[in-house]
């Protein structure tokens, strides 16, 4: 009896939405420079489509284009999930993968896990473990099944092994890897453009001169309902008054502005509205901001990475080690403790957090040394 090493299946390599790709670029690359690892193929699911959503986040990471697009575009939950099952399923067949990739929380994450594991093809899980422990958050359901149906579960922070002990995983499966996030971070933190040069770009260049604060906003927790966009503008325009912000807004965030009637709410002087931006170009402004309020996942452990303080607009974080070690703080939709929080960092600069363990850009090198191994020792997959 044969193993991989004699029938080597592709690595599929799974992404769909936009905090995929800056996971999967340094993953891509590692598995890549590797011949002892199957050929990697890149599957983008198309759950994201816009081009400030997509294609130019591509060229700023280096990442490669897809080498299948399955075009999904939007939908309700269930429509998005099922539709990238129909279209993945195929892929397989086609591909006989040796194991399928996949990263993050988003619907396309789980949605091709399901896919692979009942065709009898291992899911490796980066990012595992994570939990917010609050299950009206799409993200946290996707979480817990993908765990659930992962052979490998590649973690970024020792907390998730917790999560995922109490979930009934075993120990064996589960692998402190670090956080590839962070490697892309890293790789290309020297090539970031300087925000003075992305404000005047955007016809913004008097925020430039002075310091700013970044805002992004985009969970339907904040954003879906009249009433919480109301009050997260609110804070936004209060915010403003104190320190200018920069808010690059996700086309879903602008949507509902214009639904609900609001766009008036955030018509104040100090408030300069930037469209979905860049990476390169995102990295400039949070690196050189006063501070930075998000409901962003990522941006949290972004944040941390470069010593800027976070203020996070929720309730709970899967991510509590920027909390603890980092710069984040959960602030929710308080007013009274953001603008207290706000003062002291405009004053004293905040919290500065230390960089926590194995986020040292060389995360994607150990997940791609262990999968080579972890596939070497394997029998032939029950579908070869
Ligand atoms: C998705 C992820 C979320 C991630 C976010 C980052 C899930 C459940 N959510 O949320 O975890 O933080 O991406 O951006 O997978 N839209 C466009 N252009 C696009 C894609 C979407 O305009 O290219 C608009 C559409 O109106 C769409 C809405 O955004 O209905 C929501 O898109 P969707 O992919 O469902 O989720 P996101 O909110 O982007």
């Amino acid at each position: 009896m044969g193993n991989l090493r004699d029938n080597p299946g592709a690595l599929l390599c799974v992404v769909g939405a936009r905090p995929n790709y800056m996971k999967m670029a340094p993953l891509l690359r590692a598995f890549r420079s590797r011949a002892d690892l199957p050929p990697a193929v890149l599957v983008h699911t198309g759950q994201h489509y816009d081009p400030m959503l997509n294609g130019r986040l591509f060229d700023d990471l280096a990442l490669p284009r897809p080498d299948i697009n399955l075009e999904v575009g939007s939908g309700t939950h269930a429509v998005q999930t099922a539709e990238v099952m129909r279209r993945f399923e195929p892929v397989v067949d086609a591909h006989r993968p040796s194991c399928v990739v996949v990263v993050g929380d988003v619907n396309s994450t789980l949605a091709c896990s399901l896919v692979a594991v009942k065709k009898a093809v291992p899911v490796a899980h980066v990012e595992a473990g994570l939990r917010s422990f609050d299950r009206a958050m799409p993200e946290e359901i996707n979480r817990v099944l993908t765990d659930q149906l992962s052979d490998l579960l590649y973690t970024t922070e020792r907390t998730a092994h917790d999560n995922l002990a109490r979930e009934g995983i075993p120990a064996e499966r589960m692998h402190f890897a670090g956080n590839v996030m962070i490697d892309s971070l890293l790789f290309h933190k020297d090539r970031a453009v300087p925000a003075a040069q992305t404000l005047a770009c955007a016809g913004k260049a008097g925020f430039g001169a002075e310091r700013y604060g970044v805002v992004t906003l985009h969970r339907p927790s904040n954003v879906d309902e009249p009433e919480a966009l109301r009050a997260s503008l609110g804070i936004l325009r209060e915010v403003s008054e104190r320190l200018p912000l920069v808010c690059a807004l996700h086309p879903r965030t602008v949507a509902r502005i214009e639904a609900f009637g609001f766009a008036d709410l955030l018509q104040a002087g100090r408030i300069a509205l930037l469209p979905p931006q860049g990476y390169l170009e995102m990295l400039g402004l949070m690196a050189d901001a006063t501070l930075v309020l998000t409901d962003s996942g990522g941006i949290q452990e972004e944040t941390t990475a470069l010593s800027v303080p976070c203020l996070t607009l929720r309730e709970n974080t899967e991510r509590p080690i920027t909390v603890e070690q980092g710069t984040n703080t959960l602030v929710g939709r308080d007013r009274a403790l953001i603008m207290r929080l706000v003062e002291e960092i405009v004053a004293t600069g905040g919290k500065r957090g230390r960089t926590p363990e194995l986020w040292d850009g060389r995360a994607a090198e150990r997940i791609a040394g262990h999968l080579a191994g972890w596939l070497a020792a394997r029998p032939v997959p029950l579908h070869a």
